[in-house]
C-alpha cells in the first residue's frame, strides 16, 4: 500500500518510523511518503494561508499550494489507478473500525492535513471532481491540525494491511472487531499484590474461557458503551467500574 501526506508539520510522521508501522516500512509492506505543503507555495514567506473570505476569526488554507502539491503526487509516474484523497476533518464522516477495513483495501490513500480554520473549499471540489475525495473525522473533539488524525487513521489502516502485524490472529479478538468492547487480559504472575488472575483461564478448560470472554465483552460494552449494543441487549447497566 502507498501513502502520500502532505502537510505543513512533516515532522509529525517522524513517528510513523516506529514499532511494527516502522518495520513494515523497512520491509516495503507499506510505502510511506510525506510532502511538505511549503515546498508549493513560492512566495518569499512561503504563505500557505490567508484571511477568511467574507471576513471572520482564523486563517484558511491556500487553494493554490494544495492543487500544486496535490497534482504533482496524482501526476507522479509512479501513482498507478486513482488514489483515495483522505482530508481529516471535524466536519467528516466519523471513522470507524469498519472504515479501516475498507480503506485497508486501497492501493493509494493520499491526506492532506488541514490547519487553521480549514482548506479552501474550492480544493475538495477541485479532487472531488477530478477522483475520490473523503473528509474523515476521528471523533468528535477539535485538534489543531490533521496531523495527528491522519496518524491515528494510518494505523489504524496500515495494521490491518497483510504482512504488517506478525500474528494476524492478534487482530482478530480486538474491541470493535466483533462489534464489542474486548475483554480484559492478564498474564503473570498468578497473584499480584493480593489480585488474583480469574481462576477460570488458569483452568485449562478453552469452552470456559471462551464463554467467560465473551461474557466479559458483553457486561464491559454494556457498562462503558451501550451504544454499540443492539437494543434488545442493553440492559440495565451495573455501573462503571474504576477500571473502565
Ligand atoms: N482536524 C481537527 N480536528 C479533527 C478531528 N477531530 N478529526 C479529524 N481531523 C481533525
Amino acid at each position: 500500500m502507498r501513502i502520500d501526506v502532505v502537510s505543513i508539520f512533516p515532522g509529525y510522521f517522524d513517528a510513523l518510523e516506529l514499532s511494527l508501522l516502522g518495520k513494515a516500512k523497512q520491509r516495503g509492506v507499506i510505502d510511506v511518503r510525506v510532502h511538505d505543503l511549503r515546498e508549493h507555495a513560492h512566495d518569499k514567506h512561503r504563505t500557505v494561508d490567508d484571511t477568511p473570505a467574507g471576513g471572520g476569526a482564523g486563517m484558511v488554507m491556500k487553494p493554490e499550494p494544495w492543487g500544486e502539491a496535490l497534482d504533482s503526487i496524482l501526476t507522479d509516474p509512479e501513482t498507478t489507478g486513482e488514489p483515495l484523497i483522505i482530508f481529516p476533518s471535524p466536519a467528516g464522516e466519523v471513522f470507524t473500525q469498519a472504515m479501516a477495513h475498507e480503506l485497508a483495501q486501497e492501493p493509494h490513500l493520499v491526506f492532506g492535513c488541514g490547519r487553521y480554520e480549514g482548506i479552501d473549499q474550492r480544493v475538495f471540489e477541485e479532487y472531488a471532481e477530478r477522483g475520490r475525495v473523503r473528509l474523515v473525522s476521528i471523533g468528535d473533539y477539535i485538534l489543531n491540525g490533521g496531523e495527528v488524525a491522519t496518524i491515528a487513521m494510518v494505523e489504524a489502516i496500515a495494521r490491518l494491511v497483510p504482512g504488517v502485524v506478525g500474528n494476524p490472529e492478534s487482530l482478530v479478538e480486538e474491541s470493535h472487531e466483533s462489534g464489542l468492547l474486548e475483554y480484559p487480559s492478564y498474564t503473570k504472575p498468578a497473584n499480584w499484590r493480593d489480585r488474583a488472575v480469574p481462576p477460570v483461564l488458569l483452568s485449562g478448560n478453552h469452552a470456559a474461557i471462551a464463554a467467560w470472554r465473551q461474557e466479559q465483552s458483553i457486561e464491559r460494552t454494556r457498562r462503558v458503551r451501550p451504544e454499540l449494543l443492539p437494543p434488545e441487549h442493553r440492559g440495565e447497566s451495573r455501573g462503571r467500574h474504576a477500571a473502565d
